[in-house]
Order: C-alpha cells, then sequence, then structure tokens
C-alpha cells in the first residue's frame, strides 16, 4: 500500500512550541511518499541508498516507526521504499512527513485498523524516539493536514502565501533544541520572557494571518527572527540572507529548528510554497509512478 504525508512550515512558535507556548503552523505542499510491502524480512529503500533497521543513520525515523509498529502488530517483515519532494533537514518537516506516511501505509498493508490520531501517537513515540527531546507539532501536521494554531488544535485559513530560500546548510533539530534548553537553564530570567514574547508574537500572528494582513505578518516575521537570533539557533549566512531580504523592502525568518535549513519570507525565494494542504492519505500506483 502506498501513503503520502505533507511536510510543514512553521509561520511563529519554533522553539516557544516546546515550552507549551502558542504555535502557528501549516502543512504545506511538498509531500512524502510511502510504500509497504509485506516480506519476510526487513528492507528499506530511498534516496539514501538501501539497509535493513537502521537505528542510528540516515533510516533512523523509518527504522523506529517499524519497530514501534510492530509493538502494536507483530510483523515478521516489511519492504518500505520511500520517495520525498521535501529536501531533508531543511526545516520543512521532512522525518516527520516519511515517519507519518510510512505508518500509515503499514497500516493499510497489515490491516492494523490505527485511527489518524493512534497515526500520530506513534509518530510522535518516533520523534521521541530518534530525537530525545519534540514538541509533537511535526508528526500533528503531516497527520491532520491544514493550518492550525497549537496547543489549542484550532484550525484557520489564510490567503497569504509565501517563498522559501534554502540556507543551504542542514538544520539538526535535536541540537538546536537542547542549545536552546541549555541557554534557558543558563540564563531563565533572561530566555523566559523571550519565549513569552513569542507566545505574543504567535498570537498577533494568527490574527494577522486569518485577516490575510501580509504588512503585518512581515512585521512580526522580523521580530520573531531577531528573538530566534536571541535564542542562538540564526547562523551567519541566515543573517546575510534576512539582511539581503531586509534591503528589498521584505521580511524572512527561519522555519523550524534553525542553525540551518530554510527561512520563510514575504518576498522571492527559491520556492514558492502553498499552506494548509491535505494531511496523510492513501495513494494509488499511478500516483507512486509520477513521483
Ligand atoms: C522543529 O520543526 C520545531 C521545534 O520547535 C522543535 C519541536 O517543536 O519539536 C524547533
Amino acid at each position: 500500500m502506498i501513503a503520502s504525508a505533507p511536510g510543514k512550515a512553521i509561520l511563529f512558535g519554533e522553539h516557544s512550541v516546546v515550552y507549551g507556548k502558542h504555535a502557528v503552523v501549516s502543512a504545506i505542499n511538498l509531500r512524502c511518499y510511502a510504500k509497504a510491502e509485506k516480506s519476510r524480512e526487513i528492507r528499506i529503500v530511498s534516496n539514501f541508498g538501501t539497509t535493513s533497521l537502521d537505528f542510528k543513520g540516515f533510516h533512523a525515523y523509518i527504522s523506529y516507526a517499524i519497530k514501534r509498529f510492530r509493538e502494536i502488530k507483530p510483523i515478521s517483515g516489511v519492504e518500505i521504499q520511500v520517495k520525498s519532494q521535501i529536501p531533508p533537514a531543511s526545516g520543512l518537516g521532512s522525518s516527520s512527513a516519511t515517519t507519518v506516511s510510512v505508518l500509515h501505509a503499514m497500516n493499510a498493508e497489515f490491516e492494523a485498523g490505527l485511527s489518524k490520531d493512534e497515526i500520530f501517537e506513534l509518530a510522535k513515540r518516533v520523534e521521541l524516539d530518534v530525537q530525545g527531546i519534540g514538541s509533537g507539532t511535526d508528526p500533528f501536521i503531516s497527520t491532520f493536514g491544514g493550518c492550525w494554531v497549537l496547543p489549542e488544535k484550532k484550525r484557520f485559513d489564510t490567503k497569504l502565501e509565501f517563498s522559501v530560500i534554502n540556507s543551504g546548510k542542514p538544520s539538526v533539530t535535536a541540537e538546536m533544541v537542547r542549545k536552546v534548553r541549555m541557554l534557558k537553564e543558563r540564563y531563565p530570567e533572561i530566555i523566559n520572557p523571550i519565549l513569552d514574547s513569542m507566545d505574543s508574537i504567535a498570537l498577533s500572528g494568527f490574527h494577522a494571518l486569518e485577516k490575510n494582513d501580509l504588512s503585518k505578518v512581515s512585521e512580526l516575521f522580523k521580530i520573531n527572527q531577531s528573538l530566534l537570533r536571541a535564542l542562538g539557533v540564526s547562523t551567519p549566512e541566515i543573517d546575510e540572507i534576512v539582511a539581503e531580504v531586509e534591503k528589498k523592502g521584505h521580511s524572512a525568518k527561519i522555519t523550524g529548528a534553525g542553525g540551518g535549513g530554510c527561512l520563510l519570507t514575504t518576498g522571492e525565494g527559491d520556492m514558492r510554497i502553498k499552506l494548509s494542504s491535505e494531511g496523510v492519505r492513501l495513494e494509488d500506483h499511478e500516483v507512486w509512478n509520477s513521483v
């Protein structure tokens, strides 16, 4: 069986969401496609190569997804093939889209009867297995699709569109989340107010997005980016890109964990993205062959 799940863009609230603050997040029109087929052994095939279970390598998320699925439905083997449109380690939710699409394809192939809520819970577990830390935001969006304000799980719509700029360096989520946590432990009286400000930005950002108010969103992107920089998750390369974008009268901010990865911009970028795409779903062979 074949399934696909969308990547995501965090419009406001990366990092602060880990501490229970608001985040505004959307599924995007780039997807990961996974095929699961019954087999005697375990085989994982992707652009990165072919492996068996590979908990420490580039198939870590898929390996843990298989492990967690087997705890629910014991199976002797499976062949998983993955094709993704989402650049890896870019902050656009490639890992969670992979995990969720693999779990959904296995659910269908082995008739496990898991609901979307259960798939989300398993994917969140896998995120913690691999990263050791995480808010569950990415697996939530890959499972359910759409635009959301978290933690309320309030769904909304916006007509605004954005572009992404790839900073060219990979973004390693676990490393960045740990970095912020250490800073917060060292300077709670400084970092906590920053996280509170990010919370207010996310709430104002949500209202601006709902009203399709691009100039307010742009202003809030600028403030949010400055605070992400204060948390230590920007880089000199990202700061340069932001400065270039601002010179042209637009704004840009990190989306996702930072330290590299992609920026969201109100100006021109490498790629235009559409928000609010559909969540995880089954696909047919024609779609698979065309990816
Ligand atoms: C990563 O896409 C978003 C972070 O807030 C981490 C998380 O929420 O788990 C940096």
